[in-house]
């Protein structure tokens, strides 16, 4: 076993379950074969450069590029010289073919009311919108933050921003208006586009009202357009505020796309670090665009005929890269859902597969551990057989959640992708491709062509096969941020620092002899125990592979002898009983999966785990509570505060 020195964490998950790509989808795939995989990605670590200067004939240029990469670390630029535009890429690029009249965006509203835009149409409204930014005086550079429902005119107003030059900031439409207004100040944003509100679980969140309060607090953002989703009272503050339609009623449906800058920024995204303030990952043009389309194309292997479905909010770099730009530029038709999944009951996303006969279903482990928890019934009652590939991304998935995913959603024939990547990857960086790899449950398998990733340990040195240690990425890639917005300090020490020369992505990790990849989870989610180091989703998937086990969170806290004691939280499956009893029972199983280094010291059990709003467990409020501490650092991203509070109440 590896010691606390070299910085290498113990493995401890024994996974032998292989799964083939099914024949028949591996006949049709764009990469058909384990050969066709290693293939293209040799052929890409050997000439990065050439690789993607031959990919980028994909995009429209205004203008060829000069130079494929210019790296000077940490600062890349792709395509220099060059200038295109991604909202001529998603949109105009496709009129003229025959996909102008496909749909574009099949849009489900939460109340059941629908909508289907093709690209044809689409361009119009973008179009439109285009020229009413224009008229409300916004220009290249200018940001504008974004803050909606999940409806089309959220994917309107970015691609709108896109073809004039605007920069867009989304913020998640869950978020609190002290939230919005720190990142409007942070990006000196100009303009706020919002709705008057949306839906959620049938009530209605009043958007417009968290805005305006965070507006008092956003002294650069000089006017606000406001959408009519759900028809409530609203105030209209006058000469700041607009109706959406009556913009657009006057607006021209002409507007040519803005030959843009290859580096030209796009967007912003914040994400928050670990404590302290969100940081504005900062994506750019041509390389982002690019990314986005080919990781589409090669992941989900999507055809024209299919119906793509990505679960995920627009607020999140998912949606960013793969309901909105990845699907749009490759000519799919992306499904958009508004609301929740258990509205008006837990069958809805199975209803909505049903009524669009959806191909590919792309969504997070957080969502399919609540799915087991609702029961199969529900899954049962509707027709899934039009599904042909499954994709999960946000957190590792444990190995008995996949295999439930396997089994009940994807019927035992579609192959399922586990897509690694982060807001500041751009794209999809590690995964299996579904008619190439032969896929391990738990493993995000393989990297893309043109990334390689190495694991090292704390001497900086790659660990040996099957140790873990800090997930590396070795070369730059076209998607990756080009910074943090206004902070270039910020991201050289954050991720070029600590690993001189490498990208430094803050997830552990462990390459094995078949060269699949697991993420170990984040780095300072490690436990140390006796000076093993472990990491947090061997313990957690041991602990779900027990039946009674819905949910599990692993952390350490201090323990006088040992460094750190595991103490783990366990939300219970509906049919079992929580006690002494269960307690002993998990004790045993985890020594009997993993060995008695991984028994917990102390076991809880409780409805809910705090998870950041886009349903990642947050372990480092767990460790406060484990620890007896009080909470410390940021929690304004945390879903749900009642459960931090519930949590603290039910300490023994
Ligand atoms: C972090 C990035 C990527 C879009 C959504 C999240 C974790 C993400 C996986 C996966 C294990 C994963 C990592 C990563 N993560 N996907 N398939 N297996 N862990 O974006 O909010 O920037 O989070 O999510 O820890 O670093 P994000």
């Amino acid at each position: 076993m590896a010691d606390e020195q070299s910085g290498q964490i113990v493995n401890v998950m024994k996974e032998s379950r292989l799964f083939p790509p099914p024949a028949e989808f591996a006949a049709k795939a764009r990469i058909g074969s384990a050969e066709a995989y290693e293939q293209l990605w040799n052929e890409a670590a050997k000439d990065i450069e050439g690789f993607w200067g031959k990919m980028a004939d994909e995009l429209h240029w205004f203008k060829p590029f000069e130079k494929v990469l210019q790296w000077d670390e940490p600062f890349a630029q792709w395509f220099a010289g060059g200038q295109t535009n991604v909202s001529y890429n998603c949109l105009d690029a496709h009129l003229g073919t025959p996909r102008a009249n496909k749909a574009a965006l099949v849009w489900e509203g939460e109340p059941g009311d629908s909508r289907v835009l093709t690209y044809q149409m689409l361009h119009r409204e973008v179009c439109k919108f285009a020229n009413v930014l224009k008229k409300l005086g916004i220009q290249k550079g200018d940001v504008v933050a974004l803050y909606m429902p999940m409806v089309p005119e959220l994917a309107i107003a970015m691609l709108a921003c896109a073809r004039i030059g605007a920069v867009h900031s989304v913020v998640f439409g869950g978020f609190s208006a002290e939230a919005i207004a720190d990142r409007n100040n942070d990006a000196s944003a100009k303009l706020q586009i919002t709705a008057d509100g949306g839906w959620r679980r049938g009530k209605q969140l009043p958007l417009k009202e968290t805005v305006d309060e965070a507006l008092a607090k956003s002294p650069t953002v000089e006017k606000c357009v406001v959408l009519n989703r759900i028809g409530c009272e609203v105030s209209m503050q006058e000469g700041r505020d607009f109706w959406w339609h009556e913009l657009m009623e006057e607006a021209s449906a002409d507007c040519p796309a803005e030959p843009m800058d290859s580096e030209a920024p796009l967007f912003i995204l914040y994400t928050s670090g670990s404590t302290g303030k969100p940081k504005g990952i900062k994506h750019t043009t041509a390389g982002y665009n690019l990314y986005a389309k080919k990781t589409t194309e090669w992941v989900f292997d999507v055809r024209d005929e299919d119906v793509y479905w990505c679960t995920a909010d627009i607020g999140w770099i998912t949606g960013h890269s793969y309901i909105v730009y990845g699907p749009l530029t490759a000519g799919v038709t992306s499904l958009m859902y508004e609301g929740a999944p258990n509205w008006p009951d837990e069958g809805r996303f199975w209803e909505i597969i049903e009524k669009y006969r959806v191909n590919i279903f792309y969504t997070a482990p957080t969502a399919i551990r609540a799915f087991i928890k609702w029961g199969d019934q529900w899954v049962e009652k509707c027709d899934l057989s039009s599904l042909r590939l499954l994709g999960t991304v946000g957190e590792g998935i444990n190995p008995e959640a996949w295999m439930w995913y396997h089994e009940k959603i994807g019927g035992g024939r579609c192959p399922i992708v586990d897509t690694w990547w982060q807001t500041e990857t751009g794209g999809i960086m590690m995964t299996p491709l579904p008619g190439a790899t032969a896929t391990k449950p738990g493993s995000c398998c393989k990297p893309l062509p043109g990334i390689i990733p190495e694991i090292v340990g704390e001497d900086r040195k790659p660990v040996p096969t099957g140790s873990g240690g800090w997930l590396t990425i070795t070369q730059p890639w076209p998607a990756m941020l080009r910074g943090i917005w206004g902070d270039d300090e910020r991201y050289q020490a954050q991720y070029w620092a600590d690993v001189p020369g490498k990208y430094l992505c803050g997830d552990n990790a462990r390459c094995d002899e078949d060269g699949y990849y697991w993420i170990m989870g984040r780095i300072d989610d490690v436990l140390n125990v006796s000076g093993h180091r472990l990491s947090t989703i061997e313990i957690e998937s041991a602990l779900v592979s027990h039946p009674a086990v819905a949910e599990a969170a692993a952390v350490g806290r201090p323990h006088d002898l040992k460094g750190e004691a595991v103490a783990v939280f366990v939300t219970v499956a509906s049919d079992f009983e929580p006690g002494e009893e269960l307690r002993k029972e998990l004790k045993l199983h985890v020594r009997k999966e993993i060995g008695a280094l991984a028994v917990p010291d102390d076991i809880r059990f409780t409805n809910a785990l705090p998870k950041t709003r886009s349903g990642k467990i947050m372990r480092r409020l767990l460790r406060d509570i484990a620890a007896g501490r009080q909470t410390v650092g940021d929690t304004t991203t945390l879903e749900d505060y009642s459960v931090l509070a519930k949590l603290r109440q039910d300490e023994d």
